[in-house]
């Protein structure tokens, strides 16, 4: 399977968003991980669909926009028509009915669905909705915040997981050159990468670094 990066743009300088896109669009990018927090769900605030939608405008990578919020359901519509390319919600944050609408919506509009688990969330909990999404997001930290260390306890569900789905398999939190490795080889193809990436002075070699794992 093609192995995909997509540097989170939680670590870059929100100062100088566009610019800081730029650099990781010419390094070689292949999509761009935006992490949307509402301080419910989890202990951090972030981004909303007013600025992906600025995004939307000074680039041409895929919106990868991932969505760390309760009743994501409420927002959806604002998401999809900021322009992102994919969204993913987290299975903790609604039942089956609503991600099956969501899907439905999601699809109607060409938009790539997805659905995220904590680490702490068993896999058994996503099975029942593997025909409904296209991808599964795998965290291998507890979100929130960028910069984390990898949880290696995640790795077996990546396995178990890559044994039942087809679709790209992404993992998120703590990616860098060494546990990158540790992912693919368990079976993800989709690796999300902050800190590693955008501490990096060198991109082009940080990303290649990972898609080279
Ligand atoms: C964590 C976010 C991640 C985060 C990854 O809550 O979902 O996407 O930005 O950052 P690093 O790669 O620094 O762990
Ligand atoms: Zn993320």
């Amino acid at each position: 399977m093609k192995i995909k990066v997509a540097p989170s743009l939680l670590s870059a300088d929100f100062s100088c968003l566009d610019r800081e896109i730029k650099k990781v669009e010419r390094a070689g990018a292949d999509l761009l991980h935006i992490d949307v927090m509402d301080g419910h769900f989890v202990p951090n605030i972030t981004i909303g669909p007013a600025v992906v939608k600025c995004i939307r405008k000074v680039t041409k990578l895929a919106l990868d926009v991932h969505l760390m919020i309760e009743n994501p359901q409420e927002y959806i519509d604002r998401f999809a028509d900021a322009g992102s390319d994919m969204i993913t919600v987290h299975i903790e944050t609604v039942s089956k009915n609503t991600l099956r609408a969501i899907g439905r919506k999601l699809r109607a509009k060409g938009i790539k669905f997805g659905v995220s688990l904590n680490p702490g969330t068993p896999l058994a909990k996503i099975k029942p909705v593997l025909g409904l999404v296209d991808f599964i997001l795998i965290m291998s930290v507890n979100p929130g915040f960028g910069g984390q260390e990898f949880i290696a306890g995640v790795l077996p569900k990546i396995k178990q997981l890559r044994a039942l789905f087809k679709g790209d398999i992404a993992v998120d939190g703590g990616i860098n050159d060494k546990t990158a490795k540790l992912a693919v080889r368990a079976g993800a193809n989709v690796l999300a990468a902050g800190s590693y990436i955008f501490s990096a002075k060198d991109k082009v070699r940080a990303i290649e670094r990972i898609r080279n794992a």
